[in-house]
């Protein structure tokens, strides 16, 4: 029975904590969202609402803080906060009760190894921190955690708001994204009503023309090498 269950849940894609748990043969890795309310505005006149933390990782791709976990050496929760303080440089305790997901993950998640190797368990956290802890993250991420300048190449705050010119959400959705981190960051602002389903709809509609107009600044960068080869 459990076994049915636990084949309809991964057809679904969402698993629990302890579902998810189950694959004992595959990798685990746990990340998490950071945010605080901020009362503060952008010029004065865009209500920031939340400070949401992601990072631009060692690979170029934008992500949420977190690692690779043994859960046969330690819990989900310890492995995660372990993490933190390497890549955030401090003590930030995770607990059961900030669990939001598990799924598998894409397919074509990195490391890009053989069909052999074990799948990857993702199991994402959410937890809100007070916006001068928010504050004391950036400060200590930026100076003295192991990780930066390595793993992790800066910290980045998420912008929520659309200005007249359409800049905000929508370009920082339209950037690349490791694995599902994207849709994590999505589904978790419906879920905790930081954005309205109404207000993503518009900023990816956005991602998505923005996405076919960096296609042909994409082929202009380009464009630019072929000619320097010629020159040399
Ligand atoms: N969706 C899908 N996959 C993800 C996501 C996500 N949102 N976030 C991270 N991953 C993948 C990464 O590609 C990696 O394979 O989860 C795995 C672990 O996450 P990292 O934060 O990259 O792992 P970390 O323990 O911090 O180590 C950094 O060191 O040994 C290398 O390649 C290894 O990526 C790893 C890196
Ligand atoms: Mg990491």
């Amino acid at each position: 029975m459990i076994k049915r269950n636990f084949l309809l849940l991964m057809a679904s894609g969402q698993l629990s904590r302890e579902e998810a748990l189950e694959c004992t043969r595959c990798r685990h890795a746990c990340h998490v969202m950071l945010y605080s309310d901020t009362k503060s505005q952008l010029f004065g006149k865009f209500p920031i609402r939340h400070i949401i933390l992601m990072q631009m990782r060692f690979d170029g791709l934008l992500g949420f803080p977190g690692g690779l976990v043994d859960p046969s050496k330690e819990t989900l929760e310890e492995g995660l906060t372990r993490e933190l303080s390497e890549e955030l440089g401090l003590p930030l305790p995770i607990s059961v009760e900030d669990h939001v997901e598990s799924c598998f993950a894409p397919p074509s998640s990195p490391p890009f190894s053989s069909p052999f190797s074990s799948r990857l368990m993702l199991h994402f956290y959410v937890k809100k921190i007070e916006e001068e802890q928010i504050r004391e993250v950036e400060r200590v991420a930026a100076s003295t955690a192991t990780d930066h300048g390595q793993e992790v190449l800066g910290m980045v705050r998420v912008p929520l708001y659309t200005m007249k010119s359409g800049g905000g959400l929508a370009h920082f959705l339209s950037h690349s994204f490791i694995g599902n981190a994207r849709s994590q960051l999505v589904s978790s602002l419906l879920r905790f009503n930081m954005a309205s389903l109404e207000e993503l709809r518009k900023a990816l509609t956005r991602s998505q023309e923005i996405h076919s107009q960096n296609a042909e600044s994409l082929r202009a960068a380009l464009s630019l090498t072929g000619a320097q080869r010629k020159q040399l």
